[in-house]
């Protein structure tokens, strides 16, 4: 059984005096014992002063990018070390807005995966398509390419998770549906397990990201190759994402 894992994603959103608001309700309202995996992910500067917030709970701090070179003449880039330093356990790596706003190729984000590992961090690693790609057929095609981009067998794949978001569906409102999500995610597994390691493709968790929000979260976990989800918009008011939080324990229940 895949222990569920939420992530919330701010994306460039919320200065220092909305975080501290935020996380003070979701410190109120996080159910004590928690027992799935929560993580929010803010923007580079505010790492830090997440980090004291989020001190003495189970909530854990991830990045949303880093530089794959340990050091160097790099401006305005962030190495995996200097995450870690923040006290920062997780990064998500290849997210869609990495790739098709700023422009990011497979080639730079795989690098990223193996830096992450060696800095001690735990990867999200984003894949998903886009929607004349969806329309073409090219789902499974393009994903497997990403996959193929970001992953290779003597990576530490106990400190991966996946999250399939289709991009047609971020910041639109339009989720994919449950089956359009098993089907995606079980795609995934398959690959894994027929290209590296049936072990580890049965124990890694593939989150599901796209307008994911309390009233859709049961339905979208309820899959059984849904483990969880990664939340944009959602991840920015405490109550929606208390409310993914509680779909993602019922779904482990
Ligand atoms: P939304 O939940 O706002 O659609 O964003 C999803 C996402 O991109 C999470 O990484």
């Amino acid at each position: 059984m895949r222990k569920p894992f939420v992530a919330g994603n701010w994306k460039m959103n919320l200065n220092l005096a909305e975080c501290r608001e935020l996380m003070a309700a979701l410190r109120k309202g996080l159910p004590d014992p928690l027992p799935i995996d929560v993580a929010v992910c803010p923007p580079f500067a505010l790492l830090f002063p997440i980090q004291g917030e989020v001190d003495g709970t189970p909530i854990k701090v991830g990045a949303q990018n880093l530089y794959p070179e340990p050091k160097g003449a790099f401006t305005g880039e962030i190495s995996a070390t200097q995450i870690r330093d923040t006290g920062a356990t997780y990064v998500i790596i290849g997210h869609s807005e990495r790739r098709h706003v700023i422009g990011e190729t497979g080639e730079l984000i795989g690098r990223k995966i193996p830096a992450a590992l060696k800095a001690g961090l735990e990867v999200i690693y984003c894949v998903g398509e886009k929607i004349e790609e969806r329309e073409a057929g090219r789902t499974e095609a393009v994903v497997a390419e990403q996959l193929n981009h970001g992953l290779t067998e003597d990576l530490d794949w106990s400190r991966l998770t996946i999250a399939y978001e289709p991009v047609w569906a971020i910041g639109t409102g339009k989720t994919a549906t449950p089956e359009q999500a098993q089907e995606a995610h079980a795609f995934i597994r398959q690959e894994l397990a027929a290209r590296y390691n049936a072990e580890w493709a049965d124990r890694i968790r593939i989150q599901y990201g796209g307008s994911v929000k309390p009233d859709n979260a049961d339905a979208l976990m309820s899959c059984p190759d849904v483990d969880g989800a990664l939340v944009g918009g959602a991840s920015l008011k405490a109550g929606d994402f208390l409310g993914i939080i509680q779909a993602a324990i019922r779904s482990a229940s």
